[in-house]
């Protein structure tokens, strides 16, 4: 378990866990080991990742209590009595399209995100869509820093500022928030100077270069 699945479970908060793109099933088998749920749904669009979890799990012995499903997203997911949802390790446009179809998210689910790539445009989504972030946490996997977000569909209480899309709930306040700011502003940064060098989008390019000086 790294510290980026450590912190997907840190937000989860229920009974019964569905984790979705589970790849070898490490994050459902850590959360019954350690007693944070009492039973869970292990879930990939893949049969080859599936077998890997299925083995993993029933070498662990806990059969009896994570259950295998081939899915889609939720496609093929009943919600039953599922109180949390962790949907990570994928990019931020594809975490946004898993939960677009899956309309029982809406009806009290504790969700957890965990965007590879394209935090912004998650964020964008969510917040468009009626989905509120309570939480947001930094963690640190690799050479790499991520966000994890803590989401449940309720009509969000803040605005949708250019600075909440970019660098999110994320608080300067630990060593993990303050790198994820810096690499975002970094990230901001290149991308502003492209636009400024190749004489396109221009306006933006200087929008996001001020929006890059926040964290530098
Ligand atoms: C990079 S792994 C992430 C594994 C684990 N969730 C983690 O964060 O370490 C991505 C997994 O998501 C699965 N996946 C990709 N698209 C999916 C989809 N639409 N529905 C379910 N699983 C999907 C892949 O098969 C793969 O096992």
């Amino acid at each position: 378990m790294d510290a980026r699945l450590l912190t997907c479970a840190r937000l989860c908060s229920g009974d019964v866990l569905c984790d979705i793109g589970t790849d070898h099933g490490y994050l459902p088998c850590y959360m019954i080991e350690n007693k944070l749920c009492k039973k869970a749904y292990a879930c990939d669009i893949a049969q080859g990742p599936l077998s890997s979890a299925v083995q993993h799990i029933s070498e662990r012995g806990l059969s009896g209590q994570i259950k295998t499903i081939v899915s889609d997203g939720l496609d093929s997911v009943e919600k039953g009595d599922i109180t949390d949802v962790v949907i990570a390790g994928m990019g931020g446009e594809l975490i946004a399209d898993i939960i677009s179809r899956c309309v029982w998210l809406k009806e009290g689910i504790n969700l957890v995100l965990q965007p590879m790539t394209k935090p912004e445009l998650l964020r964008k989504w969510l917040y468009e869509n009626g989905f509120c972030v309570k939480r947001e946490l930094a963690c640190i996997s690799g050479r790499f820093v991520y966000s994890v977000m803590q989401v449940r569909y309720e009509k969000p209480g803040h605005q949708l500022t250019d600075e909440y899309l970019h660098y999110g709930f994320v608080a300067p306040d630990t060593d993990e928030g303050r790198r994820y700011l810096k690499d975002r502003s970094n990230k901001l940064r290149t991308a502003a100077e492209g636009m400024i060098k190749g004489g396109k989008k221009t306006d933006l390019g200087q929008r996001l270069l001020e929006l890059s000086r926040l964290y530098e």
